[in-house]
């Protein structure tokens, strides 16, 4: 379904990828862990358009994607949840999830009661402002408004992040939800026992390049990860 080939990006000077390869096939869960700083966010970025590479390839779905530009990846079927939420804080919930359907013509209420079914609470506070919101439900409504141009892959950048453990293994369990209703998820997390238990397979980024891939049973018994990212 997506595959990364051979890509460079940079920021200015600083080769932020050199040379990453990913593949991933529809219907899966598959993570990205690595340490702050190892290029997990600019691999995303990349993916959804935001960042274009320098060198290298991305396919999506049998079509060339690189270079082109984010809404139409959006259009094409490729939704991100970025770092730290980035929900509008003066919008109502309704306003924000509405934000998400933007790149796309499709039914938009379809999209809508998709998302409340998923997550009742944000059905409950359509016209509260996204920023009264407690952070477990920030992050809901993030993901949310992603889905609302119905994709079929979802790139999320540390879902988890500054969550309480209560909270975060919630949103884990929605991920699996959404997944089993045909979602294919590409997952970034710090949290790396939490996001290898989810998934099926993982790569594991270190300052910009892949170091390990595997089925995430072999990723959690690697001991070269179990020192690094699991604090063994
Ligand atoms: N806007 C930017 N300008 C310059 N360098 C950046 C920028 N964003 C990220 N970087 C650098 O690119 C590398 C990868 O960053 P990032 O993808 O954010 O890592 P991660 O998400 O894994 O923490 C880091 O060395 C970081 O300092
Ligand atoms: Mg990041």
């Amino acid at each position: 379904m997506l595959k990364l080939k051979n890509i460079h990006t940079f920021y200015g000077p600083i080769e932020a990828l050199k040379g990453v390869d990913i593949e991933i096939r529809q219907g899966e869960i598959v993570c990205i862990i690595g340490n702050n700083g190892a290029g997990k966010s600019t691999t995303l970025m990349t993916i959804s358009g935001i960042l274009k590479p320098r060198s290298g390839t991305i396919d999506f779905a049998e079509e060339r994607i690189t270079g082109v530009p984010p809404y139409r990846i959006v259009r094409m079927g490729i939704s991100q949840v970025p770092e730290g939420r980035r929900i509008f804080p003066k919008l109502t919930v309704k306003e924000n999830l509405e934000m998400g359907a933007f790149p796309i013509r499709g039914d938009k209420k379809a999209s809508l009661e998709f998302v409340y079914n998923l997550f009742p609470v944000l059905k409950d506070r359509h016209m509260q402002l996204g920023g009264t919101l407690s952070g477990g439900e920030q992050q809901m409504l993030a993901i949310g408004r992603a889905l609302m141009s119905r994709p079929k892959l979802l790139l999320l950048d540390e879902p988890s992040l500054g969550l309480a453990p209560i909270i975060a293994s919630k949103i884990f369990k929605t991920i699996r939800e959404i997944n089993r209703e045909g979602v294919t998820v590409l997952l970034v997390e710090q949290n790396a026992r939490a996001a290898m238990k989810l998934s099926g397979r993982g790569y594991v980024l270190e300052n910009g390049r892949v170091a390990l891939e595997g089925t995430s049973e072999d990723l959690l018994s690697d001991e070269q990860v179990r020192k690094a990212y699991l604090g063994e």
